[in-house]
């Protein structure tokens, strides 16, 4: 095995930047080929008195227009819960919900006919907040509790106890490619489905079901996505299924791929939650209880909110040792399209709430937030409330940063910065991230690889992971070149499809390097001990002594005459196999969700990022002056594709906590529709300064290459914008208590530098300035 290079550049990046790369829009198109487009449900909620599609039917170039009475199969798409159609029936759940699915020679023409069909609807009573849900009893799954402790008589020893509630908005996925797919119909019933999807097994594992077709005449195929973010690991099914319903009945080409209009308006985002918290400390700042609830809200049906829940209670305490916590979490329904999977799946939900609540305690005791913080980091040993033991402490990335980055010099700097200064005034946070690695559920923690050598010594890869911009190409490719100490040249990563790569789990979680990395290592480490006994062979040595070390056969510690690609030709005139298909299961995991305990992550990722803002006290705005993160690797396999996962979910997350507003009206309509309406960060919301040490850790853990996830965990170092922001309001009015209400958006800002308490932080200066500008 030889040593991987840590600074190799993605593998897409040429084509990426000259736009070579292939995506589903970018695919030749065959001859004959159809276009769909989905009518949705114009309101949120009701029965469907009628539906004419004649006038639709009539227009130029519409081939058909299908409706749930076209399915052979059954009408249900949900993979938890199964309480979600293909095509709306007689009740409607969402504005948006895929109704009729029209077909037509160009996509104009379906689009045009979306116009024209007319639906008569008797209206229900919508519910957009998850806590009227609640009441009423609309909950999709029972509420889950995790406990530690006893916080009943544990709050009799609290010195201090703060209760209040916390609130998260939603979070459009925005892949720069929207949701979509092409179907083709293939031989003896087979289709073949081009899906942008994290999740190619739940597009075939829901279309067997729709279409009423065994799984294994349904190839999904899956080149690259442009961006996923959770979004794609439920939510492309639909659109793969519909377009497959047409090829079903037509025998023709069916592509579907969404407007971005459309993609907004159908599909679910972030769950947004609403929360009540109640802390209590001791006189020495230690958490001593917590309590928790969560009212998720989940849409009109389960998707993958039940799993989403179960993480905001895994992460409910974040990076701190609480010994006495009760959470509980529910499920709620709502008439918004079904929310779903967004980076850090709830975890970030869960973390916003004990961040607010550990801010409260600060607010009240007069004391800075971090004093709170640190006093109660995880060390190795402490329990979470779901029973796995911290295997690391978490200030160490806490320590480090502190020291690394000089926290005093920054204090310093920021305390006379706000003295000088009555317009602009400075916040800094601190934002200490624990986030747990695996599939909550522990069966889906599987992958398989399969691996072949091919005459001339080029290696084909194909793996259940796919490729979404994050780079796990580049690592499998990595781990595959390592292996057989070959250049990277030499390996190509091929697309990940349903007929080579069998019943994978989505590429989500993080998990996606770890799990295919490894079944990669073990698909290689076989053929590579099948390789050892030929060259042993033609070197006439014991197989023991036997090295292959970069593309040379190795005996003892000396380079031989004989070719990697000899050995492989070899092998072949031998018939001995050159190809292996592994399976790999992550081992000691385990979780019991009737007590709620077990061992569910295969590790934790820590670290630590200090945020300081600077907020503009005239208008509301702010800038992100610098984010300073300390991130645990483990041992980074490739540096720059991780640098990139740190750098975007930070950003990602930034824009979640301040300018990403998702606004439904009471009627369920979702307001913030369109890019015009809806704010993520662009180049000029991005930190000045993205600071980013690695921290390299020598205790053995179960990542790829010991090389530790990266994928969501960044995400919630932009929790500490919200906390600087909210920091820098109260140098302005110390009287402010801006809520715990994300995202902080420069409104909101702007109210809280002006609340009703508002006496004015250096009036007669103020008053001045103001006058001199007259
Ligand atoms: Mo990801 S949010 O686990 O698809």
């Amino acid at each position: 095995m030889k040593n991987i290079d840590p600074g190799m550049k993605n593998i897409d990046s040429f084509t990426h930047a000259r736009g070579e790369s292939i995506y589903l829009d970018d695919m030749p198109l065959l001859e004959g080929t159809l276009f769909g487009a989905a009518f949705g449900s114009p309101e949120a909620h009701g029965k469907v008195l009628h539906l004419d599609l004649s006038e639709a039917e009539k227009m130029k170039d519409v081939v058909r227009i299908f409706t749930y009475k076209d399915i052979p199969g059954i009408n249900q798409i949900g993979g938890i819960v199964p309480d979600e159609l293909l095509l709306a029936e007689n009740l409607l759940h969402f504005n948006g919900m895929p109704v009729a699915f029209v077909v037509a020679k160009s996509v104009k023409a379906a689009q045009a006919a979306i116009k024209k069909i007319k639906i008569d609807i008797e209206p229900l009573h919508i519910i957009t907040d998850p806590r009227e849900a609640k009441e009423k009893g609309e909950l999709i799954i029972p509420p889950r509790t995790f406990k530690i402790g006893n916080t009943e008589t544990a709050w009799q020893q609290c010195q201090h106890i703060f209760e209040g509630t916390a609130e998260t908005n939603g979070q459009e996925h925005l892949y720069i490619e929207t949701q979509g797919a092409y179907t083709l119909p293939l031989e003896h019933g087979t289709i073949k489905v081009y899906s942008s999807t994290q999740g190619p097994t739940a597009v075939q594992r829901h279309m067997a079901v729709v279409l009423n077709i065994p799984m294994h005449r349904l190839e999904v195929e899956v080149t690259r996505l442009g961006g996923g973010f959770g979004g794609k690991e439920d939510q492309a099914t639909s659109w793969a299924i519909l377009c497959a319903l047409a090829t079903y009945h037509l025998k023709k080409p069916v592509k579907y791929s969404l407007h971005r209009l459309e993609d907004m308006r159908m599909t679910g985002k972030r769950n947004p939650y609403s929360s009540d918290f109640k802390i209590g400390l001791d006189k020495n700042l230690n958490i001593l209880a917590y309590e928790a609830t969560f009212y998720q809200n989940a849409g009109a049906a389960a998707d993958l909110s039940p799993a989403v829940l179960e993480r905001t209670l895994f992460h409910c305490t974040n990076s701190y040792f609480v010994p006495n916590v009760s959470a509980t979490a529910f499920c709620c329904r709502t008439n918004l399209p079904p929310n779903t999977a967004f980076r850090g799946f709830g975890g970030p939900q869960g973390m916003f709430v004990i961040e607010a609540a550990i801010a409260k305690a600060a607010d009240e005791l007069g004391i800075p937030a971090y004093k709170i913080q640190k006093k109660n980091l995880l060390k190795t040993g402490d329990e979470f409330p779901y029973g796995q033991k911290a295997a690391s402490e978490a200030n160490e990335c806490w320590n480090k940063a502190e020291q690394l980055y000089e926290i005093d010099k920054i204090e310093r700097e920021v305390a006379a910065f706000n003295s000088t200064n009555i317009l602009f005034k400075k916040g800094i946070s601190f934002m200490p991230v624990c986030f747990g690695i695996s599939f909550t559920k522990t069966l889906m923690n599987q992958a398989r690889a399969l691996v072949h050598v091919y005459t001339d010594g080029s290696v084909g890869v194909s793996t259940g992971a796919v490729e979404m911009g994050q780079g796990v190409n580049t690592k499998m490719l990595q781990v595959a070149a390592s292996m057989f100490s070959v250049d990277p040249s030499k390996v190509k990563i091929h697309s990940t499809n349903t007929f080579r790569i069998a019943n994978t789990s989505p590429s989500a979680a993080s998990a996606t390097a770890d799990l295919n990395g490894k079944a990669v290592q073990i698909a290689c480490k076989a053929i590579i001990e099948r390789l050892k006994p030929v060259a042993a062979e033609m070197l006439q040595t014991n197989q023991e002594a036997i090295q292959i070390k970069n593309e040379f056969v190795w005996t003892g510690n000396k380079q031989t005459d004989l070719t990697w690609q000899q050995l492989v030709l070899t092998a072949y005139i031998k018939r001995i196999s050159l190809s292996e298909h592994a399976h790999y299961s992550t081992p000691q995991i385990n979780f019991d969700a009737s007590i709620e305990k077990g061992h569910p992550f295969a590790y934790h990722v820590f670290g630590t990022a200090i945020t300081i803002v600077t907020v503009d006290c005239l208008r509301g705005i702010y800038e992100v002056d610098a984010v300073k993160i300390v991130h645990d690797f483990g041992s980074t396999m490739n540096t720059i594709i991780d640098r990139g996962q740190i750098e975007g979910g930070l950003v990602q997350g930034i824009g979640w906590m301040t300018m990403e507003e998702i606004v439904f009206d009471k009627e369920g309509t979702l307001r913030s529709n369109a890019l015009s309406t809806y704010k993520v960060p662009d180049i000029y919301s991005v930190p000045k300064i993205i600071d980013l040490h690695f921290l390299e850790t020598s205790k053995d853990n179960l990542a790829i290459m010991r090389s530790k996830a990266v994928g969501e965990p960044p995400l919630m170092y932009g929790i500490g914008a919200f906390f600087a922001i909210r920091n820098a309001i109260k140098e302005f009015n110390p009287t402010a208590t801006p809520a715990f209400s994300a995202p902080i958006t420069p409104e909101k800002v702007l109210l809280s530098l002006y609340s009703k308490s508002y006496k004015g932080s250096q009036p007669e200066s103020f008053k001045a300035l103001i006058k001199e500008h007259e």
